[in-house]
């Protein structure tokens, strides 16, 4: 029983990693990704704030380490992600005195960046996450150091600068929420607006951040409908299922600005038994739907392998221990991992 081999007809399945799962740091890890995955996306490594800290600095050992795994393992890899308001640093939006960077000059730090990164990788990723979260829940364009500086037409340029550097990857607009209508209709106008300048744009990935009870497969399915209709591949990437409510405390204290712990996290305790096959139900659902929509669907990427390894457990509140994926903290498979497999 391997996932990605149950949905091979269907869709790719995906997984989000970090450095240490593809470099064989922890032994279980290796032999149950090349069972179960046909996709890859790195959790972190392609932030601008990891691969590109200072003007001149690249960090490119663990993204060359990544991709050498997904290669090897004849796996379809994704970059995440290329312009995105967050795990940015600073300089990228001032001058050397530290005020804030002209428009001419910022898009010329922005296709530096994209030409660097996506041209290295030229020919192995596969697909990048070209622009990451530039609309906002209510409609509108969120109002992000790109947008404000650049102006509306970053995305656009974002778009443009990645075809030129990666003209064999598929490009994307990645978001959250999609599901909210008005949050859909800046999606759909957002990508018109790229396709009517004849600037490329091959899909949309819609992060699927869920809680237990919402949003509703209704609303899941309307977006993947409308967005199909734009002639787009769909993606539904960053796939978990939050339990906890979110204003219930954090079990450990942090120290206020410790690092959050990137693979391996303090929390050890699984999934009580009586909530399992409610997760196994909504993941069930869930797996119908995107079943049904095969033909509109290119791949389904979880936000992370196991439960002790998710950012869930530091998100929105850090500290807490959540239990959103399929595997448990021994690596064992869940009901939910049944689930998806009979939905098959
Ligand atoms: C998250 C990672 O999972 C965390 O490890 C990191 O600390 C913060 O970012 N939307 C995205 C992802 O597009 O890049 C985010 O990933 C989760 C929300």
């Amino acid at each position: 029983n391997s996932l990605s081999n149950s949905y091979l007809h269907d869709f790719k399945i995906g997984v989000a990693l970090n450095h240490s799962q593809v470099a064989g740091e922890i032994p279980r890890v290796t032999p149950l990704i090349r069972q179960h995955f046909n996709s890859i996306t790195p959790e972190n490594l392609l932030k601008w704030e990891r691969v590109h800290p200072n003007p001149d600095e690249y960090n490119f050992t663990p993204v060359d380490t990544f991709v050498e795994f997904g290669v090897e393992n004849k796996m379809f890899i994704v970059g995440h992600t290329l312009v995105w308001h967050s795990q940015v640093p600073d300089w990228v939006f001032e001058t050397e005195n530290g005020e804030a960077v002209g428009r001419e000059e910022l898009l010329q730090r922005m296709r530096n960046h994209i030409q660097t990164v996506a041209g290295r990788y030229q020919g192995r990723i596969d697909g990048w996450d070209v622009v990451n979260e530039a609309v906002l829940d209510e409609g509108g364009m969120r109002e992000s150091k790109w947008y404000e500086l650049v102006g509306e037409d970053y995305v656009q340029k974002a778009f443009q600068y990645a075809g030129e550097a990666a003209p064999d990857a598929e490009l994307y607009y990645n978001d959250y929420n999609l599901w909210i209508p008005e949050k859909r209709e800046a999606a759909i106008a957002l990508v018109k607006s790229l396709l009517e300048n004849n600037i490329r744009i091959d899909g949309i990935g819609m992060q699927a951040h869920l809680k237990i009870d919402t949003p509703s497969i209704e609303m899941m399915e309307e977006s993947i409908i409308a967005f199909s209709e734009l002639g787009l591949k769909v993606m539904i990437t960053e796939l978990d299922i939050d339990l906890l409510p979110r204003e219930e405390q954090a079990d450990v204290e942090l120290p206020e600005n410790s690092p959050v712990p990137d693979a391996l996290n303090p929390f050890t305790e699984n999934l009580p038994d009586s909530m399992h096959q409610e997760l196994a139900d909504r993941y069930s659902a869930l797996f119908e739907l995107f079943k049904k929509h095969s033909d509109k669907i290119e791949r389904v990427t979880f936000w992370g392998l196991n439960d002790g390894q998710s950012w869930l457990n530091n998100f929105p509140i850090r500290g807490r221990t959540n239990y959103p994926l399929l595997f448990d903290r021994e690596f064992e498979a869940k009901p939910a991992f049944e689930a998806v497999l009979e939905a098959a």
